[in-house]
């Protein structure tokens, strides 16, 4: 395999990475230095990673990337050569680089284009314009996304649909659309012969590693941040992602090659079977408690609510708005059976990272949770109100009114908020698994 500096880890990243061993265990023997990172890595003979390993991105779209991400691409060697995917704009130039250390530029017959998103679609107008022999190969909505983002007048195209196969010679493409898993034009790739599924963004990860494959990094870490990604881009598309998770199963699979990530090949059971649980939508037995103070009134009746949900026996989170990111908020809620939601009460209304908390869920549409919300104000409502009026807008069942408390609360008000974190715990033990 071909190493280059090019996609190095910078200093930062690679203490990151430290923290990250240090975090879940990983032995640091088994990081290669820093220096050492592939420009492409064999799946298996004649398929080859070609993909980019943004180490540094801790932002995308508003996801919190704490380790970075890659962007995958492959390409599949034969009598005709097809580039599975592509990446995000800036690193055109890294991919054809890539492309160029296996074959030559002009041996490219095929671009399949699984996903229109512009992290896998950013970079096809220079590789299309580099790669002369090349024609692109997509749904007929992906055509229709493409022609909307770039110029593809002059482009090759060959639209294929659901079953439809493409020879490359001793091996065939199969294209399996999955909608809206994660848009519209989604889709799967298949390699029968090497038994390996291109799964676009299902199974992936934001995970930048300087290894490839599931059992060559840390599992726990692969496992919780393929979890953080379902939960902050697949939630509100639960039933297509189990489309997409039946559509897999009647394949024979060997290999998950995803977009973002590790590659799945030693753990295929339990992706798939993590895939099965989180599209399931049946919660854990987990009370999330969610808070905002100012004084520490609401911090004082959140740690109430935490006490009265661990005694009655739940798994139970105690998480500060402001002291967390929106991306793990989103995760633990995810898979929680029950929030409670509280804020103090800021210009007669919420506190901001309240509303930006409750705005993001509004649009991932976490389901089936109980929830209650409470807080403190002054000398006007406001705080707990707002929030209870948003946990109904995400039609979440309201185990009863707001929890209020006037400057400080009062041991009646604490005592409030133990019996609602135990009702919540209760509902948590009921409904989850
Ligand atoms: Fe990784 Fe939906 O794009």
């Amino acid at each position: 395999m071909a190493k280059s500096l090019r996609n190095g880890v910078i200093p930062e990243a690679a203490a990151d990475m430290s923290e990250y061993r240090l975090q879940y265990g990983i032995p640091s023997s088994s990081i290669v230095s820093w220096q050492e990172v592939e420009m492409h890595f064999p799946l298996c003979n004649g398929v080859e990673w070609v993909g980019f390993v943004d180490w540094t991105i801790r932002d995308f779209h508003s996801y919190n990337t704490e380790q970075g991400t890659t962007y995958n691409a492959y390409l599949v060697l034969d009598q005709q050569n097809a580039l599975i995917d592509t990446v995000k704009a800036p690193y055109a130039q890294d991919l054809l680089r890539n492309i160029a250390e296996v074959t030559a530029l002009d041996a490219v017959d095929w671009v399949v284009c699984n996903h229109a998103e512009p992290d896998h679609a950013g970079a096809l107008p220079e590789i299309m314009a580099a790669l002369p022999n090349a024609t692109l190969v997509c749904n007929e909505k992906c055509r229709q996304v493409l022609a909307r983002y770039f110029d593809t007048s002059r482009w090759k195209v060959r639209i294929v649909a659901a079953g439809e196969t493409l020879s490359l010679g001793e091996r065939t493409l199969e294209f399996v659309p999955t909608p809206l898993a994660h848009w519209p034009e989604s889709m799967f790739t298949y390699l029968p012969q090497e038994k390996i599924l291109f799964s676009m963004d299902a199974f992936g990860q934001h995970f930048a590693s300087p290894q490839r494959f599931d059992d060559e990094s840390c599992l726990a870490a692969a496992l919780i941040e393929a979890k953080t990604y379902y939960a902050n881009i697949l939630t509100p598309y639960g039933v297509p992602a189990a489309k997409a998770l039946a559509a897999a199963a009647k394949l024979d699979i060997g290999m998950i090659a995803p977009s973002h990530g590790v590659i799945w090949r030693k753990h295929l059971p339990r992706i798939l079977e993590a895939y099965q649980d989180w599209s399931s939508g049946i919660p854990r037995r987990k009370v999330v408690v969610l808070y905002d103070s100012m004084w520490d009134s609401t911090a004082h009746m959140a740690q109430a609510v935490h006490e009265g949900a661990l005694c009655a026996g739940a798994e139970v989170q105690l998480m500060h708005l402001r002291q967390s990111t929106l991306t793990r908020i989103a995760t633990e809620v995810f898979d929680a059976a029950a929030v409670a939601f509280g804020s103090a009460t800021l210009n007669a209304w919420m506190m901001p990272m309240a509303g930006a908390a409750l705005a993001y869920l509004q649009g991932l549409k976490p389901s089936k949770k109980a929830a209650v919300a409470f807080g403190s104000y002054g000398w006007s409502r406001g705080g707990p109100e707002a929030v209870h009026e948003a946990l109904e807008g995400l039609k979440w069942e309201l185990v009863g009114p707001p929890i209020k408390s006037q400057y400080r609360p009062t041991q009646e008000n604490l005592e409030q908020c133990r019996a609602a974190g135990a009702q919540l715990a209760a509902l948590a033990l009921a409904a989850g698994r």
